[in-house]
């Protein structure tokens, strides 16, 4: 059986290019292949990279395992846990910074960025960060990993962690392929479409949170920032701001930029904006309703425990594998 996994980062609530980007094709995929596992996990030991308030990190963490549910996941070859209640993920971290390198870390373009932002210094855990990221994909051997585009580097270094790995050591590990979606892979902050839209950013007029009222959020569609132009055109380099809304426009409703170009033509950003709002604000209102139902029952803890014990299985079984390739214990 193919495997897959992802991971979200409870770092704040998950917002609209999360959704886009990741969790809205994890059901999607989920649906297309039936004959998979899929592995979902709140990467709650990624948070810890950066400064957290414990009582909030708890909170978040609870958020983004019901939102996951809320976003499609289905129960079925769902294996869906948190990152910290399986032990192997940071012990096969462990073994994998021996075989990391300093220069290949520094050369992270998202640890650069996330660096500039730390004002009490930068954790020597975000400069690691890959590493981690890369035992949480290799413990399981899974075949297929659905990332954002940011990603995609952390993906690359994971490959080349696990191909040192079998060349030192013989073959051990599986090498993953990721998936992006076509349209979504990267949404952009509504106020500075040149930025990642982003869970962690201090200023949230840009960002669109799964948990916001939905009010909020069509509020925030109408005073995203365009162009003068007033023209509805899919031009990335020259009108990134209407391009940004207008990916996030495909992604829901899976028009192509074309179609969507011949269908605002003649008309202003106004009603284009007024249209995307509401297409925004049902996708919102869908998933509150869900994650509601879900936040207050005790099914999510059930499908937790389910998690934990199969991701720990799985997980113990390869760390002692590694473990004896490598030489170490008795
Ligand atoms: P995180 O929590 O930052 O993001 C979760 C997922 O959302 C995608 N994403 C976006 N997609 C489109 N537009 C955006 N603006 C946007 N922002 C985020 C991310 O690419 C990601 O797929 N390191 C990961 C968590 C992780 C992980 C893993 C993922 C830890 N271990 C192993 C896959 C496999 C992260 O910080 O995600």
């Amino acid at each position: 059986m193919k495997k897959l996994l992802s991971g979200v980062k409870p770092t704040g609530i998950p917002t609209l290019g999360n959704y886009l980007g990741a969790m809205k094709q994890f059901a999607q995929l989920q649906s297309e292949m039936p004959d998979c596992e899929f592995l979902f996990f709140v990467a709650d030991e990624h948070a810890l990279t950066t400064p957290q308030n414990p009582k909030e990190l708890k909170q978040n963490i609870k958020n983004v395992a019901a939102l996951y549910l809320a976003c499609g996941l289905k129960e079925e070859n769902l294996t869906l846990f948190i990152q910290s209640e399986v032990p192997s993920h940071i012990q096969l971290s462990g073994i994998f910074e021996s075989i990391s390198y300093i220069g290949e870390l520094e050369r992270m373009t998202q640890y650069k960025e996330k660096k500039k932002k730390q004002i009490d210094g930068v954790s020597s855990a975000l400069f690691t960060y890959p590493v981690l990221m890369a035992a949480d994909i290799l413990l399981y051997d899974v075949d297929y990993v659905p990332v954002g585009e940011d990603q995609k580097q952390h993906l690359e270094l994971c490959k080349i962690i696990a191909n040192r790995f079998n060349n030192r050591f013989g073959e051990t590990f599986t090498i993953p392929q990721g998936i992006t979606p076509k349209i979504g892979a990267r949404i952009m902050d509504l106020q500075e479409p040149t930025k990642k839209m982003d869970k962690s950013s201090i200023d949230s007029k840009g960002c669109i949170y799964l948990l916001e009222p939905v009010s909020s959020a069509k509020k925030k569609i109408k005073s995203a920032v365009t162009d003068s132009e007033s023209i509805v055109k899919y031009d990335k380099t020259n009108k990134p701001g209407i391009s940004n809304l207008m990916s996030i426009y495909s992604s829901i409703t899976n028009f192509s930029y074309k179609k969507i170009e011949k269908l605002y033509q003649g008309k202003g950003y106004g009603d284009f904006k007024s249209d995307l709002a509401e297409l925004v604000g049902n996708e919102l209102k869908e998933i509150q309703t869900k994650y509601q139902e879900i936040i207050s029952s005790e099914q999510l803890n059930i499908i937790l425990n389910k998690g934990r014990e199969r991701a720990n299985f799985l997980g113990n079984k390869k760390i002692a594998k590694v473990y004896k390739k490598v030489g170490l214990g008795r």
